[in-house]
């Protein structure tokens, strides 16, 4: 047989596996299956628990996760796995947002693709679960990633006052006055549902911390300038003039020596683990994403670095975070 078919062949037989897997892992979030089998239980068991469910497709489900590595089988009872006990921990770190966003939006658009690039389909409005839920909510996959750096950062530089550009749901500002009992922050998003979920949830710091709902294109200049001003997850957002006029913006709203932190993920970076060497998904979500009206995907390396350098931010700084899924750059005035 042609190596070529040998190939093709892999690829057909991985694609079911994975596609299997994002089904699997999706309905055990949706039908709540990690919590229930954090508990060793049998199929009787957790039938009895749901009588409504179809005991043929159910049986599948639990084949499928087995054979996937998802839960064990010890006689008549099931238990998970270490991945599986992963799946259900990473659940409210971004895991559970991120393969819904596959799932339901992801298989839509692509489907689309060809009518997209002749351009029969017009870019479309991003849908509003995922524009006021899924994408932030998504975005903390890089959280314990991105936080000792953006900890040691404020540590070391003693900043004070930080702004939060496209805050969200506001994690980052949560953390940095949950740990620094002197920093204030100001938490900035577009997003109204977004910025009630982070009042919400700051309650107890908002003596520290403010939020405010608005475009950060529109932000006046503060009657205080900033040590530090936050772009995590959201340079995406905005065009490619946007993102100068936005940055030379930034400059002109902190203090002398103030800096500015953007994480985002990049396009055609590799991973740096052997066993991932893989640029596919963060291109794969810059093409997504560039399928959407006001979206033109990812930025590459470079063109953060020369957003920064043009400018006029000096001592920049670029980590990768582990998987090089995404990158944190730092620069100051
Ligand atoms: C992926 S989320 C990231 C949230 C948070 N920074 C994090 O890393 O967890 C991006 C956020 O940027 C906000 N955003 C996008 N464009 C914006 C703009 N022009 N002004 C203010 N916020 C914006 C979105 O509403 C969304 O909540």
């Amino acid at each position: 047989m042609q190596t070529g078919i040998l190939a093709l062949l892999g690829k057909t037989v991985t694609l079911m596996e994975n596609l299997g897997f994002l089904w699997l892992v999706h309905t055990g979030f949706e039908l709540d299956l990690w919590k229930l089998l954090q508990q060793e239980r049998s199929k009787e068991e957790l039938l009895e628990l749901n009588p409504e469910w179809d005991p043929i497709l159910f049986d599948h489900w639990l084949e499928q996760a087995k054979i996937q590595g998802l839960i064990l089988q010890t006689d008549s009872k099931y238990s998970l796995t270490r991945i599986g006990k992963a799946v259900d921990f990473y659940r409210d770190f971004g895991l559970e947002a991120m393969y819904k966003e596959f799932v339901l939006y992801w298989g839509a658009i692509f489907a689309e693709l060809p009518n997209r690039i002749t351009t029969q389909v017009s870019p479309v409005q991003m849908e509003s679960e995922m524009e006021n839920e899924l994408i932030s909510k998504a975005s903390r996959a890089s959280e314990h990633f991105a936080w000792p750096l953006l900890k040691a950062k404020c540590e070391k530089e003693h900043w004070r006052r930080i702004l939060d550009v496209g805050c969200g749901e506001g994690i980052y500002l949560r953390k940095l006055i949950e740990e620094f009992p002197k920093v204030q922050g100001v938490g900035v998003d577009v997003n109204s549902s977004v910025v009630e979920r982070a009042r919400l949830l700051a309650k107890p710091f908002e003596d520290r911390l403010q939020f405010n709902c608005l475009n950060i294109l529109d932000q006046d200049a503060p009657v205080e300038k900033y040590d530090c001003c936050l772009l995590n997850n959201n340079l995406y957002y905005f065009s490619t003039e946007q993102r100068i006029e936005l940055i030379e913006q930034i400059k002109t709203w902190l203090v002398p020596g103030g800096w500015i932190g953007i994480l985002t993920a990049l396009r055609g970076e590799n991973s740096s683990i052997p066993f991932i060497q893989t640029h596919i998904p963060q291109n794969l979500m810059s093409f997504f994403l560039a399928c959407h009206k006001g979206f033109e995907g990812l930025p590459y390396k470079q063109e953060v670095r020369n957003l920064l350098q043009d400018s006029g931010f000096r001592e920049i700084e670029v980590i990768p975070l582990p998987l090089k899924v995404s990158h944190y750059f730092f620069a100051r005035t």
